[in-house]
């Protein structure tokens, strides 16, 4: 019995010294609940998201709309020959305590080549954070998706230049209905209003 409890405890310790990033990318996910309210399960893989500013999500880190406003660079461990689909959803709007119009897309990509993404399929273009004045915190979910095969999808193409067609989205809903399965990598940072935001919204009509 000793030696058993002393094995687990060996492994127990050499998970968490092995992999850090793993075991703060569940906890963080499960304290802001990511999982239940977007997912269903935690990602095994920790997702690198970079913006152009220099800004990069961190499980759950504040961030700005002015920060985080460009197009992110996203790396995991992708297999240049299989498709995935990269997704980035705000779930709490107009706020988290009151997500009657969340999910919001901010981006879409599907038959994502390995981790060319602008080489894949821009469902719905990107746009940065936009959380309303006074609407506290949001939270901004990135995910990746292996596919099955390359897709058909039948969507809508959205570009970035407008909001129509992004309310009311469901990231679980679209992996169900292209069988995409759970998401193989994720990450996620918080934002409230700023000066940026005004100029998205005119950018967007909105
Ligand atoms: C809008 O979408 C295009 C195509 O995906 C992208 O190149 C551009 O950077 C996006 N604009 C912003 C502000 O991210």
């Amino acid at each position: 019995m000793y030696r058993l409890c002393f094995l687990i405890f060996l492994i127990n310790v050499n998970y968490f010294i092995a992999s850090p990033v793993q075991s703060d990318l569940a906890s963080s996910f499960l304290e802001h609940n990511i999982v239940p309210d977007v997912l269903s399960v935690v990602p095994e893989e920790y997702l690198a998201v970079k913006f152009p500013s220099g800004a990069e999500a961190h499980n759950g880190n504040i961030l700005t709309p002015t920060l985080v406003k460009d197009l992110p660079s996203l790396s995991w461990n992708a297999e240049p020959d299989l498709f995935y689909t990269v997704a980035n959803v705000d779930p709490d709007v107009p706020s988290h305590d009151d997500p009657t119009k969340g999910q919001v897309v901010h981006w879409l990509a599907g038959n994502v080549p390995g981790d060319d993404i602008l080489a894949g399929d821009q469902l719905m273009e990107y746009f940065g954070a936009g959380p309303a004045q006074d609407t506290g915190l949001h939270r901004y979910v990135l995910v990746v998706y292996e596919q099955p095969a390359k897709l058909e999808f039948d969507e809508p193409r959205m570009s970035n230049l407008t909001a129509e067609n992004r309310y009311y989205f469901s990231i679980g809903d679209f992996a169900k209905k292209y069988n995409l399965g759970d998401p193989i990598a994720g990450n996620f940072y918080l934002a409230e209003y700023d000066d940026y935001v005004p100029i998205l919204y005119k950018i967007l009509g909105i």
